[in-house]
């Protein structure tokens, strides 16, 4: 069975509706189940036991989230050498204003260092999020879990 992590940030509740219609397509697929979690609370082994993660961060000042760079920071120094998170397919999903390419690329920049694999280009929703971006949101959920279940990430 397909576990997917999907971790989240959110202040006002944009990015957070996305993270849920991911979970929503992640849990609609069969053989699959979303584990939806603040990114203040997500550890290390929620990262390490899962078989794909999606970080949910909404974009500010050109950069992710604090409470997404802590999970970062809480977490490096005990994943960047293990084995079960080497390789961990990953994808991210932003909410901005008006750019979002800030967050994404130090995002990228840092699942480098822990060696994760990226499985689908970044979601970046600007300004309002419409019922059109939630269900990408939760086709990129079902892409996810399919591709894992299908052994293709
Ligand atoms: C402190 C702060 C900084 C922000 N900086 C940016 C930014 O650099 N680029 C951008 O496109 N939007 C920026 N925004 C807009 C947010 O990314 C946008 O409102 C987003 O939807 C917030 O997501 P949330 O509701 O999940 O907190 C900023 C908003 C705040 C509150």
């Amino acid at each position: 069975m397909a576990h997917i992590l999907v971790t989240f940030h959110s202040q006002t509740g944009n990015t957070e509706k996305m993270a849920r219609a991911v979970a929503a397509g992640v849990a609609q697929t069969r053989n699959a189940r979303a584990n939806l979690k603040a990114a203040l609370e997500t550890t290390a082994e929620d990262i390490r036991d899962c078989d794909a993660v999606v970080f949910c961060s909404p974009e500010y000042f050109g950069y992710m989230s604090g409470a997404m760079k802590d999970l970062f920071d809480r977490t490096y120094e005990e994943l960047k050498d293990d084995p079960r998170s080497l390789k961990k397919p990953y994808c991210i999903v932003i909410s901005a204003g008006n750019d979002g390419s800030g967050a994404v690329r130090h995002i990228e920049r840092i699942c480098k260092g822990y060696r994760f694999k990226k499985v689908q280009n970044p979601m970046i929703c600007k300004g309002p999020v419409t019922p059109d971006m939630l269900a990408l949101c939760e086709e990129l959920g079902e892409t996810i879990a399919e591709g894992i279940n299908a052994r293709i990430f």
